[in-house]
């Protein structure tokens, strides 16, 4: 089966982003939509945004705390802000240790094996949780490496966390094509070198014209 025409021929290995990408973080919330109300949405779209804000001012910032922390840390402010009952929590937490993957994942991951492609996601994820998510989604089998960003205790788009896929592959940067929900982490993997395709399920305006993917698609479908 072909790939997209427009990642290149050069591609051995297609790595992935977890979190949007494979997982929907926003399924934790759903979950507990009936009992939140109509500030569901609002509230799991920042308690997203303040997990990632606290990633990039700490490693900007020289500090690490794992992803499982920041996660909680920004759970916390997002109950507060929209006056979120806190027996909440706890479930939030539970449930995002087992969010739901996009229904095309393992397919996808299949096909590409089966291409003779190597697989693996890289994520800014705790190790655990990762394990976790991977595990719970049915998904860890049709991997062929995990990569939190745990070893180098910073967060992507660092450098440093993408050298952990070319290093652990033993393949050039532009031998790996980075897949992403998140368009920062596109730009992160295109400034690293590497090739990379933008899923933009929401059909987002495009950004960071600079550091720009090979491809655009709508769901993992997309690749092949
Ligand atoms: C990940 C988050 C940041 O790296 O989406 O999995």
């Amino acid at each position: 089966m072909p790939l997209h025409p427009d990642i290149g021929d050069g591609v051995r290995a297609f790595v992935f982003d977890a979190y949007g990408t494979i997982f929907d973080v926003h399924s934790a919330v759903m979950r507990h939509a009936a009992v939140i109300g109509p500030q569901a949405q609002p509230m799991s779209d920042l308690w997203r945004a303040k997990q990632l804000e606290y990633s990039w001012v700490l490693t900007l910032a020289g500090r690490w705390r794992n992803f499982w922390e920041l996660t909680e840390d920004a759970l916390d402010v997002a109950l507060a802000r929209f006056d979120i009952p806190l027996f909440l929590k706890p479930e939030l937490m539970a449930a995002y240790r087992t969010l739901s993957a996009y229904p095309e994942t393992r397919g996808v991951l299949d096909r590409l094996r089966a291409e003779g492609f190597r697989t693996g996601v890289l994520s800014n994820g705790e190790t655990t949780m990762l394990h976790q998510a991977v595990a719970s989604a049915g998904v860890g089998d049709a991997l062929d490496h995990l990569w939190s960003v745990d070893v180098v205790e910073v967060f992507k788009p660092n450098p440093q966390v993408y050298r952990l896929a070319t290093d652990g592959f033993g393949l050039s940067p532009r031998e790996i094509c980075l897949v992403s929900s998140n368009r920062w982490d596109v730009a992160g993997a295109v400034a690293f070198g590497m090739q990379a395709v933008w899923v933009n399920r929401a059909g987002h305006p495009p950004e960071y014209p600079d550091l720009a993917p090979r491809a655009v698609v709508k769901d993992l479908n997309g690749l092949l």
